[in-house]
């Protein structure tokens, strides 16, 4: 076994989806530097790139839209486990609860072909919003908000969240967080999905499994701790002395290190430059100006730079949305990269299934239960 432990620089699998440059700081969805998408595309328009493989023409993109927009609204069993999980689950024990029921009226639940995955990661993409906003909505004693097929994903989404029309520049800024965290690679929760699709099981039960593994707080759950901690630290208190007493007590800083990145996640250069933007035009531009801080104390303590999760805090803070929502709609954008996952794992699929290194105890006699003292039951 690797002496460090956790798979680290195994591979697993061979996929076309997306490759990391851990040195250098570039990230590649098929292709294409997640700049230029961050730029110039849509969330749609790469969930369709990641999906096929290539970019769509107009056509190709305006059907696809369309059957996002088509499938966006959620079953009545859905939503009823919803409305009755919003009393008392947090957000991704509903969304982990959602998506598995989701599975039970899909048309193509049979089917592992990949036209009938492809129809179920279509519609996951175009439901999980649905369920993030109908349950915050409800939880907070507000009527849900319908889809509005004039809205793309992303606007569509924050009115469905917010009962109001985005401007176009929150509009724009949660589009491109949408295409910054669609696809990573072997991350934690894509390796979920992948190990459950190689027992030949289904889309659903995958993505389940996946928002299971990114709910952990070393995953996707970081950027809740990121917001927790700047809300801890407040505006007031000396932030080079919390850092280094939390660093002292061997705390982890959230949002911050990587296992594959060693310089700075070029999704986090994007993020911060939003939050800079939001922070400028708030009257709480300290979080953005507190993080800045928090990032030069890190890199100077621990040579560590921030992950995706580290700005994504503030940005989506200043967006108005609520911290405990923040890991569901990392979720909600990282579906198509899960989806493309378990399409790709079937389609050359063999079980995966590594092995452990032994280190119990040596092989033993069996003692019945009456005769068994004490000491000879701890291993
Ligand atoms: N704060 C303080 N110390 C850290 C941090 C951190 N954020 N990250 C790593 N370290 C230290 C560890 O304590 C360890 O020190 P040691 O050798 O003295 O014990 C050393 O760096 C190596 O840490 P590992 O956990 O072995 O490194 P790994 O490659 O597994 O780390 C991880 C990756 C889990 C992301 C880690 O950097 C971490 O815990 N970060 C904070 C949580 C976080 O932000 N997660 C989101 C990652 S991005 C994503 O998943 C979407």
């Amino acid at each position: 076994m690797a002496e460090k432990g956790g798979l680290e620089g195994v591979v697993v699998a061979r996929s076309r989806l997306c490759s990391i440059d851990g040195e250098h700081g570039v990230l590649i969805y098929g292709g294409y530097d997640i700049r230029d998408l961050a730029e110039h595309s849509s969330y749609e328009e790469v969930c369709f790139l990641i999906l096929r493989g290539r970019l769509p023409s107009r056509a190709e993109l305006d059907a696809f839209s369309g059957d996002l927009v088509a499938a966006r609204d959620l079953s009545e069993e859905t939503c009823s486990v919803i409305d009755m999980l919003a009393a008392g689950a947090a957000p991704m024990e509903m969304l982990r609860t959602a998506v598995s029921v989701d599975s039970v009226g899909d048309p193509d639940r049979a089917s592992n072909d990949p036209d009938a995955n492809f129809r179920k990661a279509t519609r996951l993409i175009a439901k999980m919003p649905t369920m993030v906003a109908r349950y915050d909505r409800v939880r907070r004693g507000h009527e849900p908000v319908a889809p509005d097929a004039s809205l793309g994903h992303a606007g569509n989404f924050l009115q469905m969240l917010t009962g109001a029309a985005p401007g176009p520049s929150a509009e724009k800024t949660f589009d491109v967080a949408l295409i910054l965290h669609a696809d990573h690679e072997m991350n934690a929760s894509t390796f979920t999905a992948r190990v459950i699709a190689s027992t030949l099981s289904d889309m659903h039960s995958a993505i389940t499994g996946a928002i299971g593994a990114l709910k952990g707080p070393l995953h996707g759950g970081a950027n809740e701790q990121v917001m927790k901690l700047l809300l801890a630290i407040g505006g007031d208190r000396d932030i080079d002395l919390e850092i280094r007493e939390r660093l002292a007590r061997r705390e982890r800083i959230m949002g911050f290190g990587h296992r594959v990145y060693k310089t700075y996640d070029p999704r986090a250069v994007i993020l911060k430059e939003f939050s800079r933007q939001l922070a400028g035009e708030s009257d709480e531009p300290h979080w953005f100006s507190m993080s800045d801080h928090i990032e030069h104390v890190v890199l100077a303590e621990k040579g560590l730079y921030p992950n995706v999760d580290f700005y994504s805090a503030s940005t989506y803070h200043y967006l108005g949305i609520e911290t405990g929502l923040f890991t569901p709609i990392f979720a909600m954008s990282r579906v198509v990269g899960w989806a493309a996952h378990v399409i790709e794992q079937h389609a050359d699929n063999r079980l995966i299934r590594p092995s452990s290194e032994y280190v119990g105890a040596a092989l033993r006699p069996y003692v019945a239960i009456d005769r068994r003292a004490a000491e000879t039951t701890p291993v």
